[in-house]
């Protein structure tokens, strides 16, 4: 059982990588989690894309998603909305258009986040809903993570020293291990 992970952030001392950095030590056994990111992603350009068709960052990370049993969406928030160059990658991950069912088609997606606000992500993850929806994947809602207040969540070095939220992300985690597998029984003929 494969996930894969992706952050929304491009900063070194992103609260959302560190969160990605997390998840991947609190995976159930049976399951991996492997962390990418969204750096060397161009602005969304049609006529790039005309021109030079789908990026080589781009296309190594859709690749990554189709070989995923699962993804997991770990997404700041910006404006109480969703981050601009976290739209920007997905937006490039749906290129082209006839190719968005076998990247996203029915896929497992998770959401999470972390913000230093008190109300985590919860603006910008409701955000990303009718993105998901329209990529047709099959989204989990089984329940809900935002790590808010993360500058105390997280010590200097980036670990998550919240042992409550710790606990909550291994739950969650497990979940949505769960919820991959029951979906890859249920789509496999
Ligand atoms: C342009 C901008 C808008 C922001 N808007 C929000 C917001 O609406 N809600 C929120 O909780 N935090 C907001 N923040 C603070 C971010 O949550 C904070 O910068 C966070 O550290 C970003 O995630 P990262 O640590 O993974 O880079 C905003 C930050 C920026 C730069």
């Amino acid at each position: 059982m494969r996930v894969l992970g992706i952050s929304g952030s491009l900063r070194k001392g992103s609260y959302n990588t560190a969160l990605l950095r997390a998840a991947v030590g609190l995976m159930p056994d049976g399951a991996t989690l492997e962390a990418e990111s969204i750096k060397g992603i161009p602005l969304y350009d049609g006529d790039l894309e005309a021109a030079q068709g789908i990026p080589p960052a781009v296309q190594a990370l859709k690749d990554k998603i189709v070989a995923a049993d699962g993804l997991l969406l770990v997404t700041p928030e910006y404006n109480n909305g969703i981050p601009g160059v976290f739209k920007n990658a997905i937006d490039w991950l749906s290129r082209p258009a006839a190719e968005i069912p076998q990247v996203f088609g029915d896929r497992a997606v998770a959401l999470v986040g972390a913000s230093p606000g008190g109300f985590g992500t919860i603006l910008s993850q409701n955000a990303w809903l009718p993105v998901l929806r329209t990529l047709g994947t099959r989204p989990w809602f089984g329940a809900k993570l935002m790590v808010s207040r993360a500058n105390k969540a997280f010590d200097a070095d980036g670990v998550l020293v919240d042992d409550a939220m710790r606990m909550l992300l291994r739950d969650y985690l497990a979940g949505f291990v769960r919820f991959v597998a029951e979906s890859k029984r249920t789509s496999t003929p």
